[in-house]
């Protein structure tokens, strides 16, 4: 569990299916995703993102305002599934930081908060101590992207890649992938790279304990 000034990033309950499935069944919010979601859907999603937490002791956190216990969304991270290569490595083998927020939630700052505090603990010693997080999504989500720029993350031109499961000429099939790492030296591939300002570190650390 992670604690922020305003946030708190936890574990999935059952009270969390009805509010996540309003939020995935909202078009504004999946118009980068080919569809919304059903309740269905959504409800095999919270088993398969609890069943991530076990395999690999981390995942994407749920949200809550701790102001009044409002689930928001979810930030976090997760090794993703798509069968695709880019710097030379299989997509599966990196970890991803990702979020999703309801609606009402954007344009806060509350994306931003939970993502440093997830990048902290990805990156520290003490905690998941990972080396690099990517980050991706369709070239053309700029909310999504303004975020991952916002946090220090950098992109790639060499690593963008086609959505396997997009056929050709589908609105979302170009994605763009952005990398952070914990030395914050870039991806250290030549002149594309540059210092990070590491924006994650330069905040007090809020992690909460358990
Ligand atoms: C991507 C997403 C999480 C970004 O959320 P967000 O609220 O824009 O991101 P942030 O938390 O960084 O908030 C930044 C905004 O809050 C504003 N803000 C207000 N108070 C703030 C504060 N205290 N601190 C920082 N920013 C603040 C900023 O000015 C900025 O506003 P702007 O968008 O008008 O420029 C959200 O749009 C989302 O859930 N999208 C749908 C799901 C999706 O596409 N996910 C990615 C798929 S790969």
């Amino acid at each position: 569990m992670l604690t922020t000034d305003r946030l708190l990033l936890r574990r999935w309950r059952d009270a969390d299916r009805e509010p996540f499935a309003a939020m995935n069944a909202d078009p504004v919010v999946m118009e980068f995703f080919p569809s919304t979601r059903t309740r269905a859907e959504s409800d095999a999603m919270i088993d398969r993102l609890e069943q991530a937490f076990e395999r690999d002791g981390f995942g994407l956190w749920a949200v809550e305002q701790r102001s009044d216990g409002e689930l928001l969304g979810f930030v976090g991270l997760s090794r993703p599934s798509l069968d695709v290569v880019v710097g030379g490595r299989p997509l599966s083998e990196q970890v991803e930081i990702g979020w999703r927020l309801r609606r009402d939630a954007w344009g806060r700052g509350l994306a931003s908060e939970a993502a440093r505090a997830v990048l902290r603990t990805a990156f520290d010693p003490d905690g998941l101590d990972l080396s690099e997080v990517v980050s991706f999504t369709a070239a053309t989500n700029a909310r999504s992207r303004a975020l991952m720029e916002r946090l220090g993350l950098t992109r790639d031109a060499a690593d963008d890649f086609e959505h396997p499961a997009l056929p050709p000429g589908h609105r979302l099939r170009p994605h763009v992938l952005y990398r952070a790492s914990r030395s914050g030296l870039g991806d250290g591939r030549g002149p594309g790279s540059r210092p990070s300002t590491r924006p994650w570190q330069d905040r007090p650390d809020t992690r909460g304990r358990p």
